[in-house]
């Protein structure tokens, strides 16, 4: 059994001509691994030119990213800066980049409170004017870009922590009406298109959950056509949801009906780390993509941006930084090994769940409160059919 357990992490570590995501992500049952990325020169305004050839050559892998999501370029601030004037150019950045490279292209984000242009915080709306500005702006942007989103973000975080109603410009002026405005004109301009709720703070069960499974119903109700829900997945190492946490937050989108994307996961973690913060980092990682690649619903896996250096933690988030999967100097952080142990051994038939009813049983699912009591134990040999897993869940 020791040799099991030795076994299991540093195969996860050997790196090997496969250890590719997209690809381990396809093999697993999703549709895609992906990487947002922003406009060469914006990206976090970092300077480093010097790192673009490389950071390049492993974005425009397909079998690493088969996937991506402009960071910044379709957002209101940059799409229409000054009322009716509507500037495409880095949007299109990196949509022309997904489709010269044959990835798979998410769309962020029509409707936001934040990186808003302006002119829409500051003028004085009527609900009448506020609608046709609405209006304006997705019939535009989605029309620039239509037939080429798999899916749209049509509306992001119009939730409070709390399950409410966000209060803004938008809520203030058309209450929820505007979230059925936006989803509607959506589907009318674009409907090949997937449409998305986005949201962050919803990857475990809680009034926030409660208030995004009222939002698809509102809209289902209305007979408004919403076909995702995205959990952002910014996590706080140490601090993220369990594997069985966000497997209990996907199912209950599912069970509206809905497909789920984890479509901007990050795990920030303390600067300078330790060894114990990329251990948990790694944990946090492993048990996010651990959980879409449990639960049919989930599709598919963005990170936000893969490069230390142009990622937008550091930011936002003062003293915390390092949350992606590859340093500064291109190593990659021992996170990427959970990942790829979670697409390759995360398997659905460990986890029996409603998708999958008498699987074998699990792997000791280990979280921060059960670690060194059950996680370091073997898992139990599975029932017919698939072998058992030496635990940990982990790698
Ligand atoms: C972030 C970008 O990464 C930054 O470059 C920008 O300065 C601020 O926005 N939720 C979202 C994303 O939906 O659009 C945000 O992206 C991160 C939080």
């Amino acid at each position: 059994m020791r040799t099991q357990l030795f076994a299991l992490p540093l195969l996860a570590a050997l790196p090997s001509a496969s250890a590719h995501l997209h690809k381990e992500a396809q093999k697993a049952g999703l549709m895609y691994f992906g990487a947002a990325t922003d406009t060469p020169g914006q990206r976090e305004r970092a300077g480093k030119e010097e790192a673009y050839p490389r950071y390049d050559r492993i974005l425009a892998d397909n079998k690493m990213f088969g996937q991506t999501t402009p960071t910044n370029g379709q957002k209101w601030l940059f799409t229409e800066p000054e009322q009716g004037l509507f500037n495409y150019t880095e949007g299109d950045i990196t949509t022309d980049l997904a489709r010269e490279q044959g990835k798979i292209l998410r769309c962020h984000a029509l409707v936001w409170h934040s990186q808003l242009a302006p002119w829409v915080e500051e003028a004085t709306w009527t609900a009448e004017n506020l609608t046709a500005a609405i209006t304006s702006h997705v019939e535009h942007v989605a029309g620039h870009w239509k037939g080429q989103c798999y899916a749209w973000d049509v509306v992001n975080e119009a939730l409070e922590e709390d399950g409410s109603w966000r209060e803004s410009v938008f809520y203030k002026v058309l209450g929820d009406e505007y979230i059925k405005l936006a989803f509607r004109l959506a589907a009318e301009i674009d409907p090949d298109a997937k449409l998305y709720y986005n949201d962050y703070n919803i990857e475990r069960p809680g009034p926030k959950v409660d208030g995004v499974i009222r939002l698809v119903k509102m809209l289902q109700d209305e007979g408004i056509r919403i076909d995702g829900v995205g959990m952002q997945a910014h996590f706080t190492a140490s601090e993220a949801p369990t594997l069985d946490e966000q497997i209990a937050a996907i199912e209950s989108y599912a069970e509206t009906g809905v497909e789920v994307a984890l479509t901007e996961l990050d795990v920030r973690i303390p600067v300078p780390y330790t060894d114990e913060d990329l251990a948990q980092q790694k944990e946090d990682y492993t048990n996010a993509v651990g959980a879409c690649v449990q639960v049919p619903a989930c599709i598919g896996v963005t990170l936000w941006d893969f490069y230390d250096p142009f990622s937008w933690v550091p930011d936002f988030f003062p003293g915390e930084g390092a949350a992606l999967l590859w340093f500064d100097d291109f190593k990659k952080h021992p996170a990427y090994h959970g990942v790829m142990y979670a697409l390759r051994n995360g398997t659905r038939p460990h986890h029996p769940h409603p998708g999958h009813p008498g699987g074998p049983p699990p792997p000791p699912h280990c979280d921060k409160k059960k670690k060194g009591k059950g996680c370091d134990k073997p898992g139990k040999p599975g029932k017919p059919g698939k072998p058992g897993k030496p635990g940990p869940w982990y790698a």
